[in-house]
């Protein structure tokens, strides 16, 4: 059982939950990921480790409230449990010094970049910030990401901050103004796989997280499969991350909706009494 220790919502169906695992904080390295569990026969969710903290031994993890588990997580306290945490999972990120480096959060991705972002700045990086949401309300750590980048820019779909527009936007004047050498973007299927079109006529080497339907998190079950190059690779153990301009994102973004129907059940069971009904 691992305990909450602090809990706050930090946007529009946006969770965080500071969680006491010191063996897990004490290994995480940026770009790794922990499978959750809160109920015994509850899903598995995969969520990448936005934050670790070695001397207060925490994790940090945000998630978007859309399913059943997410949901219920959403509403967790602080000093309450979550059932199980298996963690650190997944390669940890390349982090060299690379020079100038452009690091992309789009919505909830932000969360994910910024360990990243702040391991590149550490060793040496020039590091170029780019964070989008589609309105001001959901973008978050603007702060945390400022203070680990030497330049942050900011897109919003509706332009209520910073510049109207994707991400992919500010990156293609990013690029025509500056001398880029690597690229690592982090956010929704379509929007890693903008990016990766962006930057290939550019032959900018960039780096996506893929966050597939994970079961056992440890290259068993084959859940997690995705074609990357002539290659099929299980993200939890040779990702999460990949060459983007490799992924085979149509097919990555077939196999995420796999069990639409499954999971949409599951919410209205839990919309319709919390899920204790029986009546679905
Ligand atoms: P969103 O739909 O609000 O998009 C966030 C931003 O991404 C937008 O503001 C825009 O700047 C950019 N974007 C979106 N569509 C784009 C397109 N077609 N072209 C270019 N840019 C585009 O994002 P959300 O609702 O926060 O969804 C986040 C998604 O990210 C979820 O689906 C989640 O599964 C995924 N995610 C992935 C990881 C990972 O490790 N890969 C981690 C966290 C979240
Ligand atoms: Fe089972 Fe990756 S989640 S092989």
């Amino acid at each position: 059982m691992y305990k909450i220790i602090h809990q706050e919502k930090i946007g529009e169906n946006l969770g965080l939950l500071e969680i006491e695992a010191p063996q897990i904080a004490n290994k995480a390295k940026a770009g790794q990921f922990v499978i959750v569990r809160i109920a015994e026969k509850g899903e598995r969710i995969p969520l990448t480790i936005a934050d670790f903290n070695k001397e207060s031994g925490s994790i940090t993890l945000i998630f978007q409230e859309v399913g059943r588990t997410t949901l219920r997580m959403g509403q967790m306290k602080k000093g309450d449990f979550l059932l199980d945490l298996v963690g650190p999972l997944g390669e940890p990120s390349e982090i060299e010094n690379y020079g100038t480096v452009v690091c992309i959060g789009g919505g909830v991705g932000i969360a994910p970049i910024y360990p990243i972002a702040r391991a590149l700045k550490e060793v040496g990086n020039k590091v170029i910030s780019i964070v989008g949401a589609r309105c001001e309300n959901l973008l978050f750590w603007v702060e945390k990401m400022q203070a680990v980048s030497d330049e942050l820019l900011i897109a919003t779909d509706d332009g209520s901050v910073g510049y109207k527009g994707f991400v992919t936007d500010v990156l293609k004047q990013v690029l025509s103004e500056k001398e880029i050498d690597r690229v690592w973007a982090i956010g929704p299927m379509v929007m890693m796989r903008s990016v990766a079109d962006v930057t290939r006529p550019h032959q900018i080497k960039t780096i996506v997280s893929l966050n597939p339907i994970m079961v056992d998190g440890t290259g068993m079950c084959g859940a997690c499969r995705v074609q990357v190059g002539e290659e099929t690779k299980f993200a939890c153990v040779d990702g999460p991350e990949f060459d983007g301009h490799l992924v085979d994102f149509e097919l990555a973004m077939r196999r995420l909706v796999y069990y639409k129907d499954e999971e949409k059940r599951a919410l209205a069971q839990e919309q319709c009494h919390g899920g204790g009904c029986g009546c679905h």
